[in-house]
């Protein structure tokens, strides 16, 4: 139990299970929630909603990336404190800037280039070579993230991004492919410490590992090294909650392939979900002014 009278916000789309889970650790930690639905909230540029009353710090766990940006800028130009920051949604959001700022800060991530034209997306494949991986900049659940494996592939892709895309689809972003061991690993990190880690197992000839494109998950222990390196993508991004994915090389070597500003847990902490949510509240709450 946190206190009586502690109350933070909590801005989200939908009661996913991870909100269900947030909100009966909050309830039993005594911690209130000023529950604010992003489907019915409409934000003032000038003042903090009134359902936030003296509220200090919101956790935002808005479903979608435009939301939870407005959410977050609007909320810290009025002095709230929100979990994560808008600075980290907007770098974790977009995997240009994400890939950026981890290799920027020393932190092995697979090669990346960017292309703003069909013809110079496709010489941006042909200079990184065959496979290699095409994705949206915006994006997850591995939605639209393509192994690309000859040249009429990457036409084929191109060409369907450049025709039906929407404006985030004219960025190509075009990376580096791993050769990974079937699996990648997903690690929760909350403030400094390290929640969970599962690897994610892909379907029998599949080349995507996230659990809601068929992958599978069992635990898994972070080594030294890939425990440092996450601890360094939570000193890039500030304290906050992140769902980080490795990828290992198949070589003994390993990558941090991107970073989740909103992660899920569900699926991937199983019966620790609890647990989870527990420590997001706590967070969450020791970041309240009192
Ligand atoms: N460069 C790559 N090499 C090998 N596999 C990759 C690569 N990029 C992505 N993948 C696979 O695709 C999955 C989804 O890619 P990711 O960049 O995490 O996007 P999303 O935000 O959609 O989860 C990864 O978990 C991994 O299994
Ligand atoms: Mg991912």
């Amino acid at each position: 139990m946190i206190s009586d009278n502690m109350k933070i916000g909590f801005a989200y789309t939908m009661m996913t299970p991870e909100n269900l889970a947030i909100r009966a650790a909050a309830a039993s930690e005594g911690v209130e929630l000023a529950m604010l639905n992003d489907e019915k909230e409409m934000l003032s540029l000038d003042a903090l909603p009134a359902a936030l009353g003296d509220v200090t710090c919101t956790l935002d766990r808005s479903s979608a990336f435009s939301r939870s940006l407005c959410i977050s800028y609007l909320f810290e130009l009025h002095g709230m404190h929100v979990v994560n920051s808008h600075e980290a949604q907007r770098i974790c959001g977009d995997k240009v800037l994400c890939s950026a700022a981890l290799a920027k800060a020393g932190i092995r991530t697979p090669k990346v280039k960017v292309a703003f034209s069909s013809a110079s997306a496709l010489d941006a494949v042909e200079e990184m070579g065959y496979p290699c991986v095409i994705k949206p900049p915006v994006g997850s659940w591995g939605r639209m993230v393509c192994k690309i494996t000859d040249r009429h592939a990457a036409e084929a892709v191109i060409s369907l991004k450049s025709t039906l895309g929407g404006y985030a689809d004219k960025v190509y972003y075009v990376q580096e492919y791993v050769d990974k061991p079937g699996r990648d690993i997903r690690t929760f990190l909350i403030g400094d410490e390290i929640a969970f880690s599962v690897c994610r197992k892909a379907k029998e000839g599949a080349f995507l590992t996230n659990l809601n494109a068929g992958g599978s998950a069992s635990e898994f222990a972070l080594g030294a090294e890939m425990e440092e390196a996450v601890h360094k993508v939570g000193d890039m991004l500030g304290d906050g909650i992140y769902g980080i994915d490795l990828i290992e090389n198949g070589k003994g070597g390993f990558f941090v392939l991107e970073v989740n500003h909103a992660p899920e847990f569900s699926k991937s902490a199983g019966a620790k979900i609890g647990k989870v949510a527990k420590k997001i509240v706590q967070f969450a709450a020791g970041k309240a002014k009192r």
